[in-house]
């Protein structure tokens, strides 16, 4: 008998893959996915600790079902994610109907799990950590799904200890997988129709080290010779690791895309200290002159904290400048919050809510100066872009993809969202189909997207670094 599966994702893009693992794996329970919450037979809400307070949310979404549970007592309902591996049995005392928590090194078990609870009806919290990344069989299976882009996880955890971080304590120790069962599962997404693959890991850069595994670059080369797969990105970089060998990566491996996420956090070296992240804004500097002498026209974009305990307003211009410096092609800017465990939430010296607002709206209003103004130098400019599918605003208005005025939206290799339409009617134009790469003249510039209009009806041999990418 066929079951209804709703999946609720809170938080990062980690969080999103596992929770296509867990949609797969639940696959051989009979279970499907369903749009509609009411339908749902199985309820997981999937969370992540890291960027925000997701347990607010969590609850929130949990109350929300209690009048689902009791007009279905049928339905199960599970917590799986950082929120659950933080919290474990607590969750279950605080919400009476809940059937199921489970921790981030799950996701394996999870099918046995709910067998368990359909057939005995009983309450399971399931947190154990493993030392080992478990390669789940479900992942070589491939993923029927009509997407041309995909993340997969190439490590899990964290060994670095961020002061401010929950990572190593809600994911575990730094694992990295095995470089065969990562290039298998690319191979498989590939023929599922896939064409950019996005390699996750807190911080790629040590991939392999601990393990004694490949490099990330000789990675990256083993999944460039896919055939079939046009892109590769790669995310979170921590700048201590940056190799010169990644650097030169970009100018070695074709589908290795033009961008670089580089989080940098602070411009102070005394909050970096606070923050133990073992650079300083000298050396994170150097890494970007570096990267940009070696893939002139990179896209570089970052994360950064305002008001980490103790930060001065001394330190705070120290980040600003440093923004400026550097011309970041997009940031992401947080408030610093405590989470549970991170050494940070014992510090003194906290800055209060008021002041964290202002200073993330300096950062926000002076990191869209940078943005517009990156932008807008690529008006004018030629792009290749990866056709990813019509616009969402078009897929309401128009599910008809191939109607001559369809709306298609992809993006740059530099990683910008990039929004078009074959305006004349000529219909050889609408063979165009996701998963291709067009050459797109940009026209106008948005604060986060671009409209263009294409060049070529013809896919165009994947060109990564012209220097017509950018204009002067
Ligand atoms: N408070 C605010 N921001 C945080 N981040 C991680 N932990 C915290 C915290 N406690 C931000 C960092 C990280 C991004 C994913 O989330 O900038 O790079
Ligand atoms: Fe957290 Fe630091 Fe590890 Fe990134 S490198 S996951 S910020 S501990």
């Amino acid at each position: 008998m066929k079951k209804n599966l709703y999946i609720n994702t809170i938080g990062c893009q980690m969080n999103m893959y596992d929770s296509e693992q867990i949609a797969t794996g639940l696959k051989a329970l009979q279970y499907k996915m369903t749009p509609s919450i009411e339908k749902a037979d199985l309820i997981i809400v999937n969370t992540c600790a890291i960027r925000e307070k997701a347990e607010q949310k969590v609850f929130s979404f949990l109350g929300r079902l209690a009048g689902l549970k009791r007009k279905k007592p049928s339905l199960i309902i599970g917590v799986g994610g950082c929120v659950a591996q933080q919290e474990g049995a607590k969750i279950l005392e605080r919400v009476p109907y809940l059937d199921l928590v489970f921790g981030t090194n799950a996701i394996g078990r999870l099918p046995d799990i709910v067998k368990v609870i359909e057939s005995k009806r009983c309450r399971i919290v399931d947190v154990e950590m493993s030392e080992r990344i478990e390669e789940l069989d479900f992942v070589k299976q491939g993923h029927d799904r009509e997407k041309i882009t995909a993340f997969v996880t190439i490590m899990q955890g964290c060994d670095n200890y961020c002061t401010y971080c929950v990572v190593p304590y809600v994911r575990g120790r730094e694992t990295s997988r095995d470089p065969e069962n990562i290039v298998q599962e690319i191979r498989c997404l590939v023929e599922s129709g896939v064409r950019e693959v996005t390699l996750l890991g807190q911080n790629v850069n040590s991939y392999g080290k601990k393990e004694g595994l490949c490099t990330f670059p000789e990675l990256l080369r083993r999944i460039s010779d896919t055939d079939g797969l046009l892109r590769l990105r790669f995310t979170t970089s921590h700048p201590k690791d940056l190799s010169e060998d990644l650097i030169f990566a970009f100018q070695g491996f074709e589908k290795l895309c033009n961008h670089m996420h580089l989080p940098i956090q602070s411009g102070s070296n005394r909050v970096l200290k606070s923050m133990n992240r073992k650079y300083t804004r000298e050396i994170y500097l150097e890494k970007v002159d570096k990267l940009r002498q070696a893939c002139p026209g990179i896209s570089i974009t970052s994360d950064i904290i305002v008001g980490f305990p103790g930060e001065t307003k001394v330190d705070f211009e120290e980040t600003l400048d440093l923004i400026k410096t550097v011309e970041f092609d997009g940031l992401f800017a947080f408030k610093y919050s405590d989470r549970p465990n991170a050494a940070a939430a014992q510090f003194a010296n906290k800055i209060s809510e008021q002041e964290k607002k202002e200073r993330l709206q300096q950062v926000l209003d002076l990191q869209d100066h940078y943005t517009t103004k990156k932008n807008k130098g690529l008006e004018g400019s030629m792009q290749s872009v990866l056709v990813e599918g019509v616009s969402r605003k078009q897929n309401r208005m128009d599910k008809t993809s191939r109607h001559p005025d369809v709306q298609w939206t992809g993006r740059t290799t530099t990683n910008k969202i990039v929004n078009f339409n074959w305006s004349n009617g000529d219909i050889a134009r609408n063979d165009m189909v996701p998963g291709q790469i067009v050459n797109v003249r940009i026209l106008k510039a948005f604060s986060h997207s671009l409209w263009g209009e294409p060049v070529s009806p013809e896919p165009v041999p994947f060109d990564l670094r012209g220097d017509e990418s950018y204009v002067a």
